[in-house]
């Protein structure tokens, strides 16, 4: 599903770069070799990057009471 309609951006795309440990919306962008226009999407690319940080929390957290 398109994200960002601005720069025809999916949200596959925008969970594919925030997985890099640093993500945030501008790396996002610039990952993506995109630049924000209209900042409609923020919410959604926020909501993406969040959700991408508490599953890696999630699989640290059961990785760690396996161990
Ligand atoms: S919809 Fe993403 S910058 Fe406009």
């Amino acid at each position: 599903m398109i994200i960002c309609n601005c720069n025809a951006i999916s949200d596959r795309d925008f969970k594919k770069v925030a997985e890099n440990s640093n993500a945030s919306i501008k790396n996002c962008f610039s990952a993506l070799g995109k630049k924000p226009n209209c900042g409609r999407c923020f919410t959604s690319i926020n909501d993406i990057i969040q959700n991408v940080h508490s599953e890696y929390e999630q699989a640290d957290k059961i990785k760690k009471s396996a161990a």
